[in-house]
């Protein structure tokens, strides 16, 4: 069998922030598999010939299930195909790369994971924001806005004692999320920033404190990709000049 998969963390959208062994990966593939966010630039890099799956989730489309796409994954290999399966950031960062490895390994076809580039730490650092810092940050946790009630709700209260917390996927929650940290401890004055499509030219950055921040992203109307990033490293971006 020549069917093969490598699971690729396409980065966080700007191009060239994908690895050099992902873009080798990419110009291999006799077949693309890729989600909504990867940019067409990075898609390009493929051979024209390669077929392309976008099986990207955006609203208002059809979904495509985890479990279709674990199985398109697993035809495409047993039909011999060579599978860039393109996931944005890293694919095991809230990508659910780990689903897709596993189902692999269950269904016996051969695989292999590339990194990427996160947009958990890349987002900010192109907007001037380290997620540590000396004397300001030395612990970080990272979270997605999906559930932010119930048994499958993130733990504010432990949220709330790190010195940074990152959101992901939580444009359309943050009133929530900020009530959601005062209530857990941490001050109305803390500063947050978001960042819309990080690293890309239309990057946009709307900066505030727990108590306007989701005021003032709402009148800038910034909408998705969008991280949020809650912590005193925020002020970093204008010691080092990016604010
Ligand atoms: C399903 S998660 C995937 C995360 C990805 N695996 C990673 O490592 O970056 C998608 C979320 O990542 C964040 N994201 C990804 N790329 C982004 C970008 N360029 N700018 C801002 N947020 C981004 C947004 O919160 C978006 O809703």
């Amino acid at each position: 069998m020549k069917g093969f998969v490598t699971l690729i963390g396409a980065g966080p959208g700007d191009p060239g922030l994908l690895t050099v062994a992902g873009a080798a990966a990419i110009q291999k593939a006799t077949a693309v598999v890729h989600d909504a966010l990867v940019s067409e630039a990075i898609l390009a890099q493929a051979c024209p010939n390669a077929e392309r799956y976008d099986v990207g989730k955006r609203a208002g489309q059809h979904n495509t299930s985890q479990d279709e796409i674990n199985d398109l994954l697993i035809a495409l290999a047993r039909a011999d195909q060579v599978v860039a399966r393109l996931k944005g950031g890293d694919p095991f960062v809230f990508g659910r790369g780990g689903e897709e490895a596993e189902a692999l390994k269950r269904a016996g076809i051969p695989f292999r994971i590339i990194p990427g580039v996160t947009s958990v730490v890349a987002v900010p650092a192109a907007a001037g924001i380290p997620i540590t810092h000396r004397g300001l940050a030395a612990s970080v946790g990272i979270v997605t806005a999906h559930r932010l009630d119930g048994a499958d709700a993130p733990d504010w209260d432990a949220l709330a004692r790190l010195d940074t917390v990152v959101v992901l996927m939580g444009a359309e929650r943050l009133s929530s999320i900020a009530q959601r940290l005062i209530e857990a401890g941490r001050s109305p004055q803390t500063p947050v920033a978001c960042i819309q499509s990080g690293t890309l030219p239309q990057q946009r950055e709307v900066i505030g404190t727990l108590a306007d921040i989701a005021e003032r992203t709402h009148a800038a109307e910034l909408g998705s990709p969008l991280i949020i990033i809650v912590g005193n490293v925020v002020r970093v971006r204008e010691l080092i000049g990016y604010g």
